[in-house]
């Protein structure tokens, strides 16, 4: 359905965008062996599978599937491509084996869990599930069963975001704008607002009230400019300059969007 409307909206051309998982070609030369998680295929019969499908369904229908948990009109896989497998879109793979995880952010080590309640509360502007519920107990499993022969105590090459090597001139968003326009708006529209239909995310809204909130990892410059420049515009990961990746973030970071929960909870 998500793809119906995709091809709906971009009319055929988008047929030959490559759908498949674009390996920027920087990173195809210096790191060729990227881990290969198993195929949905080799999921197994019984309870353990059927919570990895679970897992997997509320990853990609999040607003269907783990609706009261949701805030805005993302998903899991808005900002983890490939259901969760992409290299530089902190695939679910290298997050399994590197949890628990000292974080600044709440000075506390924490369980996979608790890194994914922190993506409810704010990427996905929401409500985290409690830790025991059936959907965090999914999820869980699902990146579980993705990590399946990854090493563990180790950084995982593709694990994470992209980390940007410094901007050499400040990032300029009035550069970001015209970058925008010609190379996102085609998908995240004009306003920014994407385009969603229902529980069908087509093409995600990048800034305004249905989209991440300000604590969200995105909502910081460098992080952001990373993801877009692995894996933006999509299926065609490593095509914008450096200088162009922080421009275009420095634009989407100056535009509105929902408050940081945890300012809003001090009066
Ligand atoms: C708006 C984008 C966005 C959305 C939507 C989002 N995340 Fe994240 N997620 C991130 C960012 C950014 C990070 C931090 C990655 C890093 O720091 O390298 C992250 C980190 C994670 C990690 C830890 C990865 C690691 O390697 O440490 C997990 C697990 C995770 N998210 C799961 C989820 C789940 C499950 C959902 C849906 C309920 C979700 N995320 C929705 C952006 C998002
Ligand atoms: C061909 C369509 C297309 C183009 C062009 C495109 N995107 Fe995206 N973008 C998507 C889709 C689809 C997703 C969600 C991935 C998924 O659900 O599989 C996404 C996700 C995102 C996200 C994370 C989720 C969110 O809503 O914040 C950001 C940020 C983003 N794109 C920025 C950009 C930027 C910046 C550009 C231009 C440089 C761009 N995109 C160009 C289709 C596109």
């Amino acid at each position: 359905m998500k793809l119906l409307l995709r091809i709906l909206i971009l009319g055929l051309p988008f047929f030959l965008i490559p759908m498949s998982p674009p390996l920027s070609p920087a990173a195809k030369a210096e790191e060729p062996d990227f881990f290969q998680p198993p195929s949905d295929k080799e999921i197994p019969p019984g309870p353990f599978g059927d919570l990895v499908r679970r897992g997997e369904r509320i990853f990609t229908k999040t607003g269907q599937f783990a609706t009261r948990y949701v805030g805005n009109d993302l998903t899991c896989e808005s900002c983890h491509l490939d259901r969760g497998r992409k290299p530089f879109a902190a695939p679910l793979w290298a997050a399994y084996v590197s949890y628990p995880r000292f974080r600044a952010k709440n000075h506390k080590v924490s369980r996979l869990g608790e890194r994914i309640q922190g993506c409810f509360r704010f990427s996905m502007n929401g409500t985290p599930p409690p830790l025991h519920s059936e959907t965090i107990r999914s999820l869980v499993a699902y990146a579980f069963w993705m990590s399946r022969g990854a090493p563990v105590g180790t950084h995982m090459k593709g694990g994470g975001m992209y980390r940007m090597p410094p901007s050499r001139l400040p990032p300029d968003p009035f550069h970001g704008k015209s970058v925008y326009t010609a190379r996102c708006a085609l998908c995240h529209g004009a306003d920014g607002q994407g385009t969603v239909s229902g529980h069908d995310v087509a093409f995600p809204p990048v800034w305004g009230p249905r989209s991440y909130n300000k604590g969200a990892g995105l909502a910081k410059v460098a992080k952001l400019a990373g993801f877009i420049k692995m894996n933006m515009p999509l299926s065609k990961g490593d095509s914008l300059s450096d200088q162009e990746a922080w421009d275009v973030a420095a634009f989407i970071d100056r535009q509105s969007r929902p408050p940081d929960p945890r300012n809003a909870a001090t009066p």
